[in-house]
This record gives C-alpha cells, structure tokens and sequence, in this order.
C-alpha cells in the first residue's frame, strides 16, 4: 500500500506493508533518529509527533496516519546549528548513551508546544512515559528547565518563527530488511 504524509514540512509518498507501524516505515527510509527500543510501546526512545501529538511511533500502525502530519527529530537543528532543546540537552549533560535523547528531546518539544514554562512537576509528568537507563533525570529536567528559557527568549526576538531543516535524501525501501535499518 501507499502511504502520504507531510514529514517534516515536505509531502512524501512511501510504500509499506499494511501491518507496518510508522517506525518501520520511518527507519527503513532513512529516517533513523527515531529509536527502536521496546518495540511495545513502554519506553518513548521511538517518540514522534504526529498532527501535533506525541506519538510512540512503534505501535502506530502506518496505515491509520494516511494524510497525517509527521515531524521527527531530523526536523530539528543540524549538528552544526542545534535546536534550543538539543542544545539545552547538550549544554546540561543530560545525555550519555544518547539512546532515549531524540525520544525526549521530541516528547520535550510536544510539552513545550502547550506548556511553554513548566513546573518541575509538570516536567516530570510529561516525560513520565519516556525511560532513560543512564542519566537519573535530574539532568534531563534541568535540561528540559533551561530549553523552556531559550524558547521563551527566542520567541521573544523572533520575527519569521526560524527555518525548519528538512532531513536530505532520505531513501527508498529498496534493500532494507523490513523495519531494521539502524
Ligand atoms: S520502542 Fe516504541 S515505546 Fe519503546
Ligand atoms: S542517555 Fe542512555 S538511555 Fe538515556
């Protein structure tokens, strides 16, 4: 079957099994960022959003998101130019593995989106669902603390919203093993 959707601000059409969830779908064409961890719905490394959602991209199956919109972490900064949420992540050590960040950083954006400055508290429940194995969390909140500031300060000077960076040349399903290409 025949999937369109908006990804990352560019209309794609991908090919997919009908009993593939949008990880597969994403992974198999080049878009890596999103995790597979779980691969049950339990740990959030495969985060995305999907029409503004957060969404664990592993148990949604492609084809009930036929038209949907859907922003990875390749729609966020670039290793030379990172997102205010990257750079926060980096700038706080809140990463060690690096396996559960794009998760985070993703599910962070969706909290940010209708929160713009949260409690402690409000952090901890958002990112209640998204596991991480190395860091305590302490760090990611404090992470998460700090991306909200340089939002809140961006949108204060920002005129045009910024740019979004669209992943290149993700590729086709040609030659990859279904769902395992990491
Ligand atoms: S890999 Fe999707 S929730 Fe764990
Ligand atoms: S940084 Fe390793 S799982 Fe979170």
């Amino acid at each position: 079957m025949e999937i369109d959707i908006t990804l990352n601000g560019a209309k794609r059409t991908f090919e997919a099994e009908r009993s593939d969830s949008l990880l597969d779908v994403l992974r198999c064409n080049g878009y890596t960022g999103a995790k597979r961890g779980c691969d049950t719905g339990n740990c959030g490394f495969c985060t995305v959003v999907v029409d503004g959602e957060p969404e664990r991209s592993c148990i949604k199956p492609v084809a009930t998101i036929d038209g949907a919109t859907v922003e990875t972490i390749e729609s966020l900064g670039t290793q030379d130019d990172l997102h205010p949420i990257q750079a926060a992540f980096v700038d706080n050590a809140a990463l060690q593995c690096g396996f559960c960040i794009p998760g985070m950083i993703m599910q962070t954006r969706s909290l940010l989106a209708d929160t713009p400055d949260p409690t402690e508290a409000e952090i901890r429940d958002g990112l209640s669902g998204n596991l991480c194995r190395c860091t305590g969390y302490e760090k990611i909140i404090d992470a998460v603390q700090d991306a909200a500031g340089r939002m809140n300060d961006e949108q204060t000077v920002a005129t045009d919203g910024g740019d979004t960076v669209v992943a290149p040349n993700a590729c086709s399903n040609d030659g990859c093993p279904r769902g395992e290409r990491r």
